[in-house]
């Protein structure tokens, strides 16, 4: 009896040190996409909003006075040196990442990153060695890979419920943000910030792509943004690519910065299908964007009228990534996002770049852990 009670209070004393623990966060950018974060963060009982940073330092000290946050910084090297913290998460210019990425690592900080990680697959790939190296992690957003309508539509797919799979399709594209000239610039494009979610629905769904090929373009050669006013446009602001995902399977994605759209930001309203995978028994398709989905809809070889599944919106949003790392950490689980699948999709967005500069097949050499559901 006494025996059980000391474990049952030891097991007590664990729950409890487990629910109370959180991970230490530090943010750094605090723009745009900040402000979407950082909600989500604040309610998650698993996060501790330790610091915030930004070049702008303005922008770091109105972040800190919205949500809390005991510590602000001007600069990455004293946020490093300053206030402990377990994770940092990458908000800023996407140029960026790569560079401050490496330097939380080297300071032994874990890190979430908007997409993309890095630059370049190489760079990408060093930093995920470099975390390992140093017993870290490092996760790349974009978290579509979390929401029921994936594993629905991925289970459905081992299930074998399609039938042979023979093609897929996505595409999303609006006309651009207006707010800073880095979508804009080298390195920047329709391709990493947009086209990046249909890459990892599409080789989150059909598995690794072994191949590339593509054409991009820039459809509109000048813009006028916030921060820069008038700019000359560097990267692709239109983009398609086709991906050879084995077993004869190939998709299609198109993204752009040049494309009407009804749905704004919100992706609200947005009901068609922007994926679509055809199988030869059953057409699947997911209704509203992948960062944003409600529905799965089938037409089977039984059934020729749609059908929708999983119509709840569910709690799953595009935000909650870095929230979703944070108690993955604290519970010790292994979250379904994985760095492999992020620089696989990096290794994709340069192939496709690669492929439109020189006319030719792009060969992929990453890979990730799949199926993934
Ligand atoms: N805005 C969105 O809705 C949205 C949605 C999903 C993902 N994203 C991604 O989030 C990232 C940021 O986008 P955004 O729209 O928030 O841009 P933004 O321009 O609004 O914000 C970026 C911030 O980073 C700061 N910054 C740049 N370099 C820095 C540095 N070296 N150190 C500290 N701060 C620095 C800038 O001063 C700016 O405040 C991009 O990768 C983008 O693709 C944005």
């Amino acid at each position: 009896m006494a025996g059980a009670a000391v474990l049952l209070s030891s097991l007590k004393g664990l729950a409890l040190s487990k629910a109370e623990k959180k991970i230490k966060i530090a943010v750094i950018g605090c723009g745009s996409v900040s402000t979407q974060y950082l909600p989500h963060l604040s309610k998650s009982p698993f996060v501790e909003l330790i610091s915030c940073c930004d070049i702008i330092y303005d922008r770091a000290k109105t972040r800190s006075k919205e949500y809390n946050i005991p510590n602000h910084y001007p600069h990455i090297d004293q946020m490093l040196a300053g206030a402990e913290f377990d994770l940092m998460i990458t908000l800023t210019d996407m140029q960026e990442h790569g560079r401050l990425n490496k330097q939380a690592l080297l300071a032994g900080k874990n890190v979430w990153s908007e997409k993309p990680m890095a630059n370049t697959y190489k760079e990408g790939k060093a930093l995920l060695d470099l975390a390992k190296s140093k017993k870290l992690r490092i996760w790349g957003a974009p978290a579509v890979v979390n929401s029921p309508q994936f594993e629905f539509m991925s289970k459905a797919l081992q299930e074998g419920k399609l039938g042979k799979v023979s093609s897929a399709h996505a595409h999303y594209g609006h006309t651009g943000p207006t707010w800073s000239a880095f979508f804009y610039e080298k390195g920047g494009g329709s391709l990493p910030d947009l086209g990046v979610y249909n890459i990892a629905t599409l080789t989150g769904l059909l598995g690794p792509a072994k191949s590339v090929m593509a054409m991009t373009s820039i459809v509109t050669s000048e813009r006028t943004v916030d921060n820069k006013g008038k700019i000359i446009v560097e990267a692709e602001d239109n983009a398609m690519l086709l991906m050879d995902h084995g077993n004869g399977v190939i998709s299609h994605v198109q993204c752009g910065f040049n494309y009407f759209d009804p749905y704004g930001h919100e992706g609200k309203g947005q009901e068609k299908n922007t994926i679509q995978l055809w199988g030869s028994h059953v057409n699947m398709g997911l209704a509203g964007y992948d960062w944003a989905p409600h529905g799965v809809d089938m037409v089977t070889h039984d059934h020729e009228t749609s059908q929708r599944f999983v119509p709840d919106p569910g709690k799953y949003v595009w935000q909650e990534g870095a929230t979703v790392i944070a108690e993955s950490m604290v519970k010790d689980i292994e979250p379904r996002i994985v760095a492999e699948h992020a620089l696989h999709v990096l290794e994709v967005i340069e192939a496709t770049r690669a492929s439109s500069a020189t006319g030719k097949k792009i060969m992929l050499q990453s890979k990730f852990k799949w199926p993934m559901v």
